[in-house]
């Protein structure tokens, strides 16, 4: 299904970060080249060694970190993918692209990307809620963005409410029906 496809991964600080691990593994098996970008933040919570070992590709976090050969990587990266995934997606990420901030490798590549890009939403539902956020997924979707919304169920902050990362099945179904 995923033959000959480079997927490019962005893992972003949230509680869902590990869930991009089983993400990963589905799409290396089914034959899917895959590139990572974490946020500084996403490595507070998974380790760029585990997510290098998944898929069999360097990690890359720092933008400035001196390359091992010439390659400008958010620059190889954007031109690279036939489909950026963005999981979990946080709220910094969606505020961050909605408004043209391109401050680190994953919101630069994003920014520098002419390939589909699909955000798989997770976060609180106090700030999936918020009107900012909102408005932020709204303005993205105009312009093209590809949302995967965010489920019910228990919240890491001890609340039952939409703000769950979308099931692993449900993300690489919608990635399934992009690619086609
Ligand atoms: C334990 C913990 C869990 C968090 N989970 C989420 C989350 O699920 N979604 C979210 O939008 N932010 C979450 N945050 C807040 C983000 O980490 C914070 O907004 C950060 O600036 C995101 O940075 P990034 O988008 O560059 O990765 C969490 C923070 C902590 C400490």
């Amino acid at each position: 299904m995923f033959n000959n496809l480079n997927i490019v991964i962005g893992i972003t600080g949230g509680i869902a970060a590990y869930k991009a691990c089983g993400i990963i593994n589905y799409l290396k098996k089914e034959g899917a080249n895959v590139d990572v970008i974490m946020t500084n933040n996403a490595c507070k919570f998974i380790t760029p060694l585990t997510i290098e070992t998944l898929s069999g590709n360097k990690v890359v976090c720092d933008m400035f970190e001196t390359p091992d050969y010439i390659d400008v990587k958010h620059i190889s990266l954007a031109n690279k993918a036939d489909l950026f995934l963005i999981v979990p997606a946080t709220a910094n990420i969606i505020g961050k692209v909605a408004n043209g901030i391109a401050d680190d490798m994953l919101s630069t590549t994003i920014m520098a990307t002419k390939s589909k890009v699909v955000f798989a939403l997770a976060m609180n539902n106090g700030m999936y809620e918020n009107k900012i956020v909102q408005d932020n997924i709204k303005k993205l979707k105009e312009y093209g963005y590809y949302f995967i919304e965010p489920a019910y169920g228990h919240l890491a902050c001890g609340t039952n409410a939409k703000g769950k990362l979308a099931k692993s099945e449900d993300i690489i179904n919608y990635v399934k029906v992009l690619v086609k």
